[in-house]
């Protein structure tokens, strides 16, 4: 039996700003026939008032219905007007209930396993201390970086594809092989240079290719996070090595496991606890690598920023058995969205990488790069790097100035002065995550350096980001620091 429906009983949901009025129209009679407040048989209002209803022409109605009619949602029949066609007996079960979604969304769901790093992972919205993802974005020259944008935009050819032979856009593969040769005395030449997004995805990249499953890896303990995702991601087995003032204690590493595959490394900047990685302990890690034949990844994520004295220069330049494959990212240095980053490769495992590589994602955006070489070519990234060394090093130094202020016997923070964050330790008695806990609620983002500990006991302490906060966020912030710490 059928009803008739009046255009005043069917709602419609308002138009979204950049969506067609066709488009929208016809999505959203779709989603009333689909989910049955069209119910078979009904009659839509017709197209004249609905043009009257919702403002829109006539002849937009019209298309819409006799889309409508050839999908088979709908029969136009002379005398009966337009009506929901008596075939349509579609229940949408509702996305919400997960009882009702398909049994393969339920096995993915149960499947997937969060990082435990991130369980309790508290991200506030807005930027607030001691927030640690972002590099002082407010500072970066936008205005420059937009109109380099724009002129690449306009001419448009100049950066496709054939500058990219799956290494990337080859004027940046140029401007990258200088820059790490000159600031960080990478050995390398442009054809060694692969862009990639980052150093996670290097990371990824890397390991699905060098290891199999089961092969035994070094890591820092504590480390970065990312990298044990990625070493579990290719199925590696960890070998935790703990860290101490020269960095990655090789001697450990080679008592618990010499004949690992290889090993994660950050030398120039340990992450998390921030000490460089000492020449003699450098020397032992390469006379490792060679003789066991093993690969070592130096993660170089922010080490262009040492406040106190010159950066140490990568561990790659002293390597004399492409041991070493380089990683860096201009994610930190920059803006985290940039997503663009690189690895430097042995000569003889560019083909092979850049074969596996194509098997993921073949190539990385091309019209940033080409925007981000130009902005290396011209000396913006060379200005912004001096301003962003100067302007870090003051928050740091206001940070340890108003630490001592703030935070006196409760925590201290670590005299290592590089980087975008700080470890500090705590003096009152609390564990890692107790201080965490404490100063999330008082609206205060810290991250309680157990986290990143794999083997190793709490070394009760947090990490502080201070790269993106002025002087008043970061006195203030302390202030609150202090407080949820019992001062
Ligand atoms: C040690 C370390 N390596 C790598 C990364 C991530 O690099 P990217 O953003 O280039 O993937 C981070 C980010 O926090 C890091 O701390």
């Amino acid at each position: 039996v059928s009803k008739t429906v009046s255009s005043f009983e069917l709602v419609l949901k308002g138009r979204q700003p950049h969506q067609a009025l066709t488009n929208w129209l016809y999505g959203e009679l779709c989603s009333a026939i689909v989910d049955g407040r069209l119910s078979a048989g009904s009659r839509l209002p017709g197209s004249r008032d609905f043009a009257a209803q919702y403002g829109i022409s006539r002849g937009t109605v019209v298309n819409v219905f006799e889309r409508l009619q050839a999908e088979g949602y709908v029969s136009c029949r002379v005398g009966r007007g337009t009506r929901v066609s008596e075939g349509i007996r579609l229940t949408v079960p509702s996305a919400t209930n997960p009882l009702c979604q398909p049994s393969y969304i339920r096995r993915a769901a149960s499947a997937y396993k969060r990082p435990e790093v991130f369980v309790d992972w508290v991200v506030f919205k807005g930027r607030r201390p001691f927030q640690m993802s972002d590099p002082a974005v407010r500072e970066f020259p936008s205005r420059i970086w937009g109109g380099i944008a724009a002129r690449h935009g306009r001419r448009f050819p100049s950066w496709l594809r054939e500058e990219d032979d799956g290494r990337g856009y080859s004027p940046l593969r140029n401007a990258i092989a200088q820059y790490v040769a000159l600031s960080r005395g990478v050995k390398c030449d442009a054809d060694q240079v692969v862009i990639v997004s980052g150093v996670q995805q290097a990371l990824d990249l890397l390991l699905r290719l060098l290891v199999k499953k089961g092969d035994p890896v070094w890591t820092e303990d504590p480390g970065y996070f990312g990298a044990c995702i990625a070493l579990r991601n290719a199925g590696a087995k960890i070998i935790p090595v703990p860290v101490d003032g020269q960095g990655l204690s090789v001697s450990a590493g080679i008592k618990l496991c010499p004949k690992a595959s290889g090993v994660l490394l950050t030398p120039g900047h340990q992450f998390p606890l921030g000490m460089t990685m000492s020449l003699e302990r450098r020397i032992e890690v390469l006379q490792w690598a060679s003789s066991a034949g093993a690969f070592i990844i130096e993660d170089d994520y922010d080490s262009v920023y040492r406040f106190a004295e010159q950066p140490v220069g990568a561990l790659q330049g002293l390597d004399r058995n492409s041991n070493v494959i380089f990683v860096g990212s201009f994610n930190k240095l920059l803006f985290s969205s940039l997503r663009l980053g690189y690895i430097v490769l042995p000569p003889a495992l560019v083909d092979v990488f850049v074969g596996h590589r194509r098997q993921t994602d073949f190539h990385t955006l091309s019209l940033d790069q080409a925007v981000l070489c130009d902005f290396i070519v011209e000396g913006h990234f060379g200005r912004h790097l001096r301003r962003m060394r100067d302007l870090y090093a003051s928050r740091l130094a206001v940070m340890i100035d108003a630490g001592h202020h703030y935070l006196k016997g409760l925590l201290q923070i670590s005299g290592v002065q590089a980087g975008l964050y700080t470890a500090a330790f705590l003096q009152n008695g609390m564990t890692s995550r107790e201080a965490e806990a404490a100063a999330t609620a008082r609206g205060i983002e810290t991250r309680a350096l157990d986290r990143f500990t794999l083997r190793r006991k709490d070394p009760k302490g947090l990490l502080l980001g201070f790269a993106a906060h002025d002087e008043k966020a970061i006195r203030q912030g302390l202030g609150g620091l202090a407080a949820a710490l019992g001062g």
